[in-house]
């Protein structure tokens, strides 16, 4: 399978990677970012023979079976409509747009070209993540109730990113919203945010937040909370879970090794693994192998534009929330 990637950024250079070296069969035919120079620099690592600037000349290669979307979010259904007007089947990083109309008409542009379109929530391909739906979904402990995501970044991403990123909810929460509707099986219906500014001042001053603890309320009756901080000074702090009529199901941080140090004064072992691309490396190679075999056999893909844009919704009710001091439904978002 040949792709096009778009976008040479912090993903962009990880998911060329992988295309070019871990997924068996496909191979990267061209990048495209406006930045040349990035661009450049991975075409050359990585042997792809083709770079441009404008992402249209390689979308429009009649050779090239899919488009995958790693460009600053503001492009995503500009990219995602052009790609599926060429017939290219899509893989496109969350979130789709932070607009409903635009993410709706990239979607119905999707569905009339009758192409495939993936969306990077790669959490759900995580070994730990996929043993507790597996659980859920096998009734391992039994009927669930509620559902506990703590999701903590190291530090803060710079303001600039703060400034453009659509806030807290729909740029790092969004994962989060996508990992519980697919832990539980079941669409959120409503959410209460509360929220503040602890970390810095200036995230406050950008308009956002920093701190945040969500509850969730899923149309099964599960009630769910997710606790967000952009800043845990141990590190990348990634668990769940999930409590059910016969049990519990729970997962750890990942570490970068096994060692346990006991001393007399303490018992201690080193930091989890420190942010996302070493966390979830994993899970980015195992989402682009099932959008491979999804393109290749004609499956379905497994996390879809309606997932795409369900994540959105909820992190727009979850800032309705905060702002209006109280719970919001999801049919009032529209
Ligand atoms: N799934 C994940 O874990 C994950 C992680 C990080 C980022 N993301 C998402 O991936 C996207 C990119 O994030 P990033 O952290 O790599 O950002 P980044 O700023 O490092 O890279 C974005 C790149 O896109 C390029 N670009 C902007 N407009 C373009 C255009 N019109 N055509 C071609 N290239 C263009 C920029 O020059 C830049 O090199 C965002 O939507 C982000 O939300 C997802």
């Amino acid at each position: 399978m040949k792709v096009v990637v778009i976008g040479a950024g912090r993903i962009g250079k990880l998911h060329a990677e992988n295309l070019a070296y871990r997924i068996p069969g496909t191979s990267v035919i061209g990048i495209a970012d406006v930045n040349q120079a990035a661009a450049q620099e991975t075409a050359t690592r990585l042997k792809i023979p083709r770079v441009a600037t404008d992402y249209h000349d390689l979308i429009g290669l009649p050779e090239a079976d899919a488009v995958v979307i790693c460009s600053a979010t503001d492009t995503h259904t500009d990219i995602i409509t052009a790609a599926a007007q060429a017939g290219k089947h899509i893989f496109c990083e969350k979130p789709i747009d932070l607009n409903l109309g635009r993410i709706d008409r990239a979607l119905e542009a999707v569905e009339k070209a009758g192409v495939k379109l993936q969306i990077g929530f790669n959490r759900r391909f995580d070994p730990n993540f996929r043993r507790v739906r597996d659980a859920v979904i096998r009734g391992e402990v039994g009927t669930p109730q509620r559902l506990h995501i703590i999701s903590r970044d190291p530090a803060p991403p710079p303001i600039s990113y703060v400034k453009v990123s659509g806030g807290i909810f729909v740029d790092m929460t969004i994962h989060d919203f996508d990992m519980a509707r697919y832990l539980i099986g079941s669409e959120i219906e409503e959410v209460y945010a509360s929220a503040a500014v602890m970390v810095d001042p200036a995230i406050g001053e950008a308009g956002d937040v920093d701190t945040a603890l969500i509850v969730l309320r899923f149309a099964n009756g599960v009630i769910g909370s997710i606790d967000n901080s952009r800043k845990a000074v141990y590190g990348y702090d990634q668990r769940v879970e999930v409590f059910g009529s016969e049990g519990s199901i729970q997962t750890e941080n990942n570490y970068p090794n096994s060692a346990i140090i006991s001393t007399a004064a303490s018992v201690r072992r080193d930091l989890p693994l420190n942010f996302f691309l070493e966390r979830y490396s994993e899970s980015y190679v195992n989402e682009m192998k099932d959008f491979v075999t999804a393109v290749e056999e004609g499956g379905e893909v497994p996390v879809g534009g309606f997932d795409g844009k369900q994540a959105v919704v909820v992190g727009m009710a979850a800032r309705k929330s905060f702002d209006e001091k109280r719970p919001v439904r999801l049919s009032e978002i529209s």
